[in-house]
C-alpha cells in the first residue's frame, strides 16, 4: 500500500513474541485471560473465567472488585501518589495539576456527597458536563459507591438529553453553569432546566461553577456543587461489586431512531481495557497520555479514565476546540505537558493537515513517543502525515479499531508486546483473545483482498452486557444475523498477510468526524419539523470529516421550497438532535425511490450525493421498482445540478 520505508518497520524480521501470545490467548482463552486478570487488584478472586450463555457473557463470574479502587486506591499505597495524575487545561488557559493523592481525596468528596444525596449502589447517575476535571472524578465517584454513570456528550440538545436520561432512568443528574467553546460560553444548565421537563426520574441536580454566567436553580432540585461538598475528604469505602455490576451505561447510535444504552461491565471491562492499553499503547505509569476526544463518547471512557488512570499514567485534559484561539493549540499543549502518548482522530488529522506544518514548527514535539488513531479509517496519506510531522518519523501510529459495544480495542498494532510491521491505512491484527474475520453475507470467511462484513467469533472480556432495558434488541442487533457470532456492522478486507482493512459501516450508520449517528435518527429529527412529510438521509464522502450528512426531503402539500426552509430545517436538526446534525445538503424532492416494501433505495441517493452512477440496480432490488427507481434517480440528479 505503501513505498514508505519505516524506520520501526519490521517487515522482515519474525514477530514471533506477538504471534506466540495470540496463538495461546485464542487456544486458552479462560488460561490467558485469568493471568491477565490477575494483575488487577481483586477483593475476592472469581469462580470462573468465562460463563458464555451466548449472547451474556459473564467474565470473571463471582470476582469482586471496583473501578475506582483500581484507578485511585492502588497508587496511592505507591510512589505514585505524589506523581500526577491529571493535567487539566481549560479553553480560557486555566490549568490544574491533580496528583494520585489529590484525585483520591477528591473522589472520596464526591462520592460522600453522592452517598449525601441519596445516591446508592445501582442508582443510575447522568453527568452532562464540559471537559472539566470534576467529569472524570465524578465518574470515578460514581464507580466507587457502585452506582452506574451515564455519560451524555455536551453537545446533545435537550431533547436528546432527556431522551437518554429517560431510558437510563437516572435519579441524579451533574452539569455545569455552562462550559467553553471557541471562546463563547455555552449555556448547558438552560439546556438541563428544558430537558428537566420531560424527565421525571430525576430528583435533583448538581451543578458545577464553570462559566459564571447566570442560572436558574430551582430550589429543592438544584444544588451548587461547592454547597454540597465537605472540606474534609472523609474516607468512603470501595464498594466490592460483583464482576458483571454495571460500571456504566453509554449511549449511540443503531439503526433505528432509538439510541442504544449499551451496558459495561466492571470485571472485563477493566481487564480488557488494562491489558489493551499495555499492549497497544505500551502504557506505562511514567507515560504523559492525551486521548483528544470528549468523554461522552467511548473512547473518553477508555483512554481518558479507565485505562490510563488503571495504570497509573498522568493523562491530559483539554476542555476546549482544538484550533482555539490558534490551529497550534494541541501542539502547544503537546510541548507543554511533555505529552508523550497521542491518540486522536483521523478527522483531526485531516483537518491540521489542511492548516499545514508552520503550526508544527513551533512547538517541540520531541517528547512524542507513540501516536494513536481511532474512530474512522485512516487515508494512508493522513497516516503518513501524522506519522511524518506529529510524530517526527519516530513514532509508531497505533490504528485501533473498536465499538462503543466492545468497550475496548479490538484491532491495533501492539507494540507493547511487539509491533509488527505497520501499513499506512491498516489497523493490521486483532489483539490477542479476540477472533475476528471477514466473512460473507451466509457467513463464510471471504479469501484475502475480498471485501466482507467484520464479525468477531469468540466473546472477549469488555463486550457489552447488553443495551439497557432491551434483551431483544441487543440479541437481534448484534447476534442474529450470524448466530454466536457478533456482528460489528462494519465492512472490512483483509490482505494477504492477514491484515484488516477497515471500510466504513455496513448498515445505516454514519460516521461523521469519527462521530457515529444513525440516518434514521437524523430522519426523525427532519420529519418533527412542520414542514417535512418525509426525509431520507445518507453519507457523502467528505475530505475532512469523513463523511457529511446529505437529506432528502419531501414537504407537505402547501409548502414552498425555499431557502429559508433548507436553512430551517437545518436549524431544526440541530435544535432536536446537537449539532452533530448540521446537515451539508439539503434537497428538495418530489418523490423517494423506494421498494415495494416502502424501503428507501439508498444506494440511488447515495449516488446523487455522490454525483456518481447509479450502478446496477436490476439484479437488487424489487424488479418491479428499477424502472421507477431509474427515472426518480434522474430526476433528483436534476435537482443536484440546479442546486
Ligand atoms: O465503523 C467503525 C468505526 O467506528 C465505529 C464505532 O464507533 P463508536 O462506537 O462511536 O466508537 C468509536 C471509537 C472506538 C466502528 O464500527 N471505527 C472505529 N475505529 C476505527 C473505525 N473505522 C476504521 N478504523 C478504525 N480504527
Amino acid at each position: 500500500m505503501s513505498d514508505l520505508s519505516l524506520p520501526f518497520d519490521t517487515r522482515y524480521l519474525p514477530v514471533k513474541k506477538f504471534h506466540h501470545e495470540y496463538r495461546r490467548s485464542i487456544e486458552q482463552p479462560e488460561e490467558f485471560w485469568a493471568e491477565q486478570a490477575r494483575q488487577l487488584d481483586w477483593f475476592r478472586p472469581w469462580d470462573k473465567v468465562l460463563e458464555w450463555d451466548p449472547p451474556f457473557a459473564h467474565w470473571f463470574a463471582g470476582g469482586l472488585l471496583n473501578a475506582s479502587h483500581i484507578c485511585v486506591d492502588r497508587h496511592i499505597k505507591h510512589w505514585r501518589r505524589s506523581k500526577v495524575a491529571i493535567y487539566w487545561e481549560g479553553e480560557p488557559g486555566d490549568t490544574k495539576v491533580l496528583s494520585y493523592s489529590t484525585l483520591y481525596n477528591e473522589v472520596n468528596r464526591f462520592a460522600a456527597m453522592l452517598r449525601n444525596r441519596g445516591i446508592g449502589k445501582g442508582d443510575r447517575v447522568a453527568l452532562y458536563l464540559p471537559m472539566l476535571p470534576e467529569l472524570p472524578i465524578i465518574m470515578l465517584a460514581c464507580a466507587r459507591i457502585g452506582a452506574p454513570h451515564t455519560v451524555i456528550f455536551s453537545g446533545f440538545s435537550a431533547q436528546a438529553l432527556a431522551d437518554r436520561v429517560n431510558d437510563v432512568g437516572a435519579k441524579l443528574l451533574v452539569t455545569a453553569d455552562g462550559g467553553y467553546r471557541r471562546g463563547k460560553t455555552i449555556p448547558l444548565k438552560t439546556v438541563v432546566d428544558e430537558a428537566l421537563t420531560m424527565c421525571p426520574t430525576v430528583e435533583s441536580t448538581i451543578v458545577v461553577r464553570r462559566a459564571n454566567i447566570p442560572v436558574s436553580m430551582k430550589p429543592s432540585r438544584d444544588f451548587w456543587l461547592d454547597d454540597l461538598l465537605e472540606q474534609e475528604a472523609p474516607y468512603i469505602a470501595p464498594e466490592p461489586v460483583e464482576s458483571n455490576h454495571p460500571l456504566y451505561i453509554l449511549y449511540t447510535s443503531g439503526t433505528t431512531g432509538k439510541p442504544k444504552g449499551i451496558v459495561h461491565s466492571t470485571g472485563g471491562y477493566m481487564v480488557h481495557n488494562y491489558c489493551t492499553y499495555k499492549w497497544a499503547f505500551d502504557i506505562r505509569e511514567e507515560s504523559v497520555y492525551w486521548c483528544s476526544a470528549d468523554v461522552g463518547w467511548v473512547t473518553g471512557h477508555s483512554s481518558i479514565v479507565y485505562a490510563p488512570l488503571a495504570h497509573g499514567a498522568a493523562i491530559v485534559l483539554y476542555e476546549g476546540a482544538p484550533d482555539y484561539p490558534n490551529v497550534d493549540r494541541w501542539w502547544h499543549i503537546i510541548d507543554k505537558y511533555g505529552v508523550t502518548i497521542f491518540y486522536t482522530s483521523p478527522t483531526a488529522i485531516r483537518m491540521f493537515m489542511g492548516y499545514g506544518e508552520k503550526w508544527l514548527a513551533k512547538h517541540d514535539l520531541s517528547s512524542l513517543e507513540l501516536l494513536g488513531s481511532v474512530g474512522e479509517p485512516i487515508n494512508p496519506e493522513a497516516w503518513v502525515w501524522f506519522y511524518r510531522h506529529v510524530g517526527g518519523e519516530r513514532c509508531p501510529i497505533v490504528d485501533t479499531w473498536w465499538q462503543t459495544e466492545t468497550g475496548g480495542i479490538m484491532i491495533s498494532p501492539a507494540p507493547g508486546i511487539e509491533c509488527v510491521p505497520l501499513k499506512p491505512g491498516s489497523a493490521t491484527l486483532p489483539l490477542p483473545g479476540v477472533d475476528a474475520d471477514v466473512v460473507d453475507e451466509s457467513g463464510n470467511p471471504v479469501p484475502p483482498e475480498t471485501r466482507g462484513l467484520l464479525v468477531i467469533k469468540k466473546p472477549w472480556p469488555g463486550m457489552l452486557l447488553g443495551i439497557h432495558g432491551n434483551p431483544e434488541r441487543y440479541q437481534q442487533a448484534y447476534w442474529s444475523r450470524f448466530p454466536g457470532i457478533y456482528y460489528t456492522g462494519d465492512y472490512a478486507v483483509k490482505d494477504r498477510d492477514g491484515y484488516f482493512w477497515m471500510l466504513g459501516r455496513a448498515d445505516e450508520v454514519l460516521k461523521i468526524a469519527g462521530h457515529r449517528i444513525g440516518t434514521a435518527e437524523l430522519e426523525d429529527a427532519a420529519i418533527s419539523h412542520a414542514e417535512v412529510a418525509e426525509a431520507a438521509v445518507v453519507g457523502k464522502s467528505d475530505p475532512v470529516k469523513g463523511e457529511s450528512i446529505v437529506i432528502f426531503v419531501r414537504i407537505k402539500e402547501g409548502s414552498s421550497p425555499t431557502q429559508d426552509l433548507k436553512q430551517a430545517i437545518i436549524k431544526h436538526m440541530r435544535q432536536v438532535v446537537g449539532p452533530i446534525a448540521t446537515p451539508d445538503a439539503v434537497y428538495f424532492v418530489t418523490r423517494l425511490p423506494k421498494t415495494r416494501s416502502g424501503k428507501i433505495v439508498r444506494r440511488v441517493l447515495k449516488a446523487v450525493a455522490e454525483n456518481t452512477p447509479i450502478g446496477d440496480v436490476s439484479t437488487l432490488e424489487d424488479e418491479a421498482v428499477v424502472e421507477e427507481i431509474i427515472k426518480i434517480y434522474q430526476e433528483l440528479k436534476q435537482v443536484q445540478e440546479v442546486k
